[in-house]
């Protein structure tokens, strides 16, 4: 598969289309895992409800990418001309994360645990190739929209962390992620006004 031979490359720029379908798979993989946390923890409502919100915001995201393939099939132009950094050994990375942490679910897994399986999850360049997808729209509403959720949802991660457990490097960890996207909201403001509104290469 095409795909695959892509992987092996070096951190590269690649086509939207090429990109999309695996974010796809990535984002439901990921959803599942919070889906799986909601069973593992079905008897403490608070984290059920939590995981599943996690769970939620995961599918906001797929939501996010059907509208990213809406505009790459309405204008085929874009789908060639916009290119987005990615990292393909990300992809090898987290899908064989997501894979092991799916097996580990489901077994009984700690409140620490499935905490520190959300952060390498979040923490990976997932997110941010999502965010990176939106560009295609171009409508500045919908990434910060998109943007400020994550923030919402890593902010809660954050919260949650300190509420049910005692570690400061899990809470270090978690607000390093909500500072991480508040600086880049920042710094994608200011390329759109220093770009005015120029179409994205
Ligand atoms: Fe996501
Ligand atoms: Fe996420």
């Amino acid at each position: 598969m095409a795909e695959r031979a892509d992987l092996r490359r070096r951190p590269q720029r690649i086509t939207v289309r090429d990109i999309l379908r695996t974010a796809v798979n990535l984002e439901k993989k990921a959803m599942a895992l919070y889906m799986q946390f909601t069973r593992v923890f079905e008897d403490q409502e608070e984290l059920r409800k939590f995981w599943f919100g996690m769970a939620r915001h995961e599918a906001s995201h797929l939501g996010a990418l059907a509208l990213v393939e809406g505009v790459v099939e309405n204008d085929p132009d874009v789908a060639e001309s916009s290119k987005v950094w990615f990292d393909p050994s990300t992809v090898v990375r987290l899908r064989s994360l997501l894979n092991a942490y799916s097996r580990e679910a489901g077994k009984k897994v700690s409140v620490e645990r499935a905490f520190e399986m959300a952060l390498d999850v979040e923490g990976s360049e997932l997110e941010d190739v999502v965010v990176d997808l939106l560009h295609v729209v171009r409508e500045q509403m919908v990434r910060d929209q998109a943007v400020k959720f994550l923030i919402h949802d890593l902010s809660d991660l954050s919260y949650m962390v300190e509420k049910f457990t005692n570690d400061e490097a899990l809470l270090a960890r978690a607000d390093a992620l909500v500072d991480h996207r508040v600086d880049a909201l920042a710094a994608d403001r200011a390329r759109k006004a220093s770009q005015g509104d120029a179409r994205d290469e």
